[in-house]
């Protein structure tokens, strides 16, 4: 007989039929009650197994024991489910050593202790709902962008390019570290590379994505970019994944309206598609919030502010609107900030959660940030004064992450272009192919990146990054 999903059994209220259900047990009750469960969705499937089942193997229904069950889907006489399988028979597909299990050795087992058996940890209550939200969120990615005509483009892993320009890369090479060929000047000869040159894994794919958009009018990017920045923080990963629309035509206001609109469409998505997952996830949270001290609790719920984020329009406000916030608030006028604020800033932390949280208390979209804390691409705004350039930037943030986007028109005047990228000391010889689409039929065009799983950590309510991606990358940790 097929198996049949738990999911499956649970969505519906038919009963007196056959099934084959497979699975790991997740608790077992009286010699009598197992719960069941296959992943396939947050609630176990109850079995009941007959009370002259074989001693020997009832001895083997233990915690996290793979089992088939067959047996036949019945009214459940228990609270707490309409329908439970009474088994007609058992087989143990896989023991396991209840005394050895890492699971089984914690009570309450906290989600440090899960992350350092994360090859485990998918068989959580929490973990499954994260895992399963996940999935979720990047199918509804591609659809709102299939929805929309966008081509889906396959960006580069490794470049000879640091889009960003930050110098965060991680090199990638086949020369030997020991002994590798140098130049005559003693620097290491490249040209013996594998790829003849200097390569690293990508930090962005926006670049290559620019040139498909000046062909396709519309494409997005979604693939794993890296970054080696010595940020050892709860929102920062060196191995994370990037979405990335890039769109011809688009000023800097349809690049907020195409971001805004993307980020409800996909909230939507998981609140209609993960019910119970974001549930179970309201509830967690609730708990977790119970240790803290009342007043640093926040006010709605997960799935409340998830629907209140649907609800509102963001808040556009420009970079110097920003700063005049901040320079006003009490919190400036208390010196509650640790880093300063003035005019020309890149704002921590501490300053974007305070104009999410406590001024604006929604997501914000700031915009025509000062050119000099910005990438060589954006588009330089006109009519500046001096000292006081800006350009068509604009970043997201979001209550209780911070930066979710980053974005921006770009900068399609091929002079304006060089001239920027001359003065960052960025190869322009070397890009010839990224000047070539501001040579070759260029037009205004604008896109951005959201992280991946910043946008998951918002919307299961986790805190800690490494929480929301299977096998976390970040310094001195690279297990599993
Ligand atoms: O703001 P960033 O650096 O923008 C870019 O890379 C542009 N090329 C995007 C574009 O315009 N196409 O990064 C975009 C987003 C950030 O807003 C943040 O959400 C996420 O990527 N991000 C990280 N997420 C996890 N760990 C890190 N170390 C991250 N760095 C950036
Ligand atoms: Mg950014």
């Amino acid at each position: 007989m097929q198996r049949t999903k738990i999911k499956d059994i649970l969505r519906n209220d038919a009963t007196d039929y056959e099934v084959v259900v497979k699975g790991w047990v997740r608790s077992f009750r009286n010699n009598q009650f197992i719960a069941l469960n296959d992943g396939s969705c947050m609630n176990n499937l109850q079995v009941v197994i007959d009370l002259n089942t074989d001693a020997d193997i009832v001895k083997r229904i233990t915690s996290s024991a793979a089992i088939s069950v067959h047996g036949k889907v019945m009214p459940s006489q228990g609270k707490g489910q309409k329908v439970e399988v009474i088994a007609s028979s058992i087989e143990i597909l896989g023991d396991c050593d209840a005394e050895k299990y890492p699971l089984q050795l914690k009570n309450k087992p906290s989600l440090e202790y899960l992350r350092e058996i994360a090859h485990l940890r998918f068989r959580t209550n929490t973990f499954g709902a994260v895992f399963r939200v996940r999935h979720s969120l990047a199918f509804a990615i591609h659809q709102f962008f299939n929805e929309r005509g966008f081509v889906y483009l396959h960006t580069p892993i490794v470049t000879a390019s640091d889009a960003e320009g930050a110098g965060e890369t991680f090199r990638v090479t086949s020369l030997p570290f020991d002994n590798p060929p140098r130049n005559e000047d003693g620097s290491v000869d490249f040209r013996e590379d594998f790829f003849g040159r200097s390569t690293n894994l990508t930090v962005s794919g926006q670049l290559e994505a620019e040139l498909g958009a000046m062909a396709f009018s519309e494409v997005y990017t979604f693939g794993p970019t890296f970054r080696a920045e010595n940020s050892n923080t709860a929102r920062h990963l060196a191995e994370f994944w990037m979405i990335e629309p890039e769109v011809a035509f688009n000023d800097l206001v349809a690049n907020m309206d195409l971001a805004e609109d993307f980020i409800k469409y996909i909230i939507q998505y998981a609140l209609d598609h993960n019910r119970e997952d974001l549930e179970f996830l309201t509830q967690r949270l609730v708990e977790e919030e119970k240790q803290k001290p009342q007043n640093e609790r926040s006010e709605m719920g997960l799935i409340e502010k998830l629907e209140f984020v649907l609800n509102n329009k963001f808040e556009r406000v420009t970079y110097t609107e920003a700063i005049d916030i901040l320079l006003q608030s009490p919190a400036y006028k208390k010196k509650k900030f640790q880093y300063d604020v003035s005019w020309g800033i890149d704002m921590q932390s501490e300053h974007e959660r305070y104009l999410v949280e406590k001024h604006f208390k929604k997501p914000v979209i700031v915009t025509n940030y000062p050119a000099a804390i910005k990438a060589f691409y954006m588009r330089q705004d006109d009519g500046c004064a001096p000292g006081k350039e800006t350009v068509a930037a604009m970043d997201i943030l979001a209550p209780g992450i911070g930066e979710i986007v980053g974005g921006s028109q770009r900068e399609e005047r091929l002079e304006r272009l060089e001239r920027r990228m001359n003065e960052m000391h960025i190869p322009t010889e070397e890009m010839y192919w990224y000047l070539d689409t501001r040579r070759f039929g260029t037009v205004p065009h604008a896109g951005f990146g959201l992280g991946f799983e910043r946008m998951v950590l918002f919307v299961t309510g986790m805190t800690n990054i490494r929480d929301v991606i299977p096998f976390p990358r970040t310094p001195k940790n690279a297990e599993f």
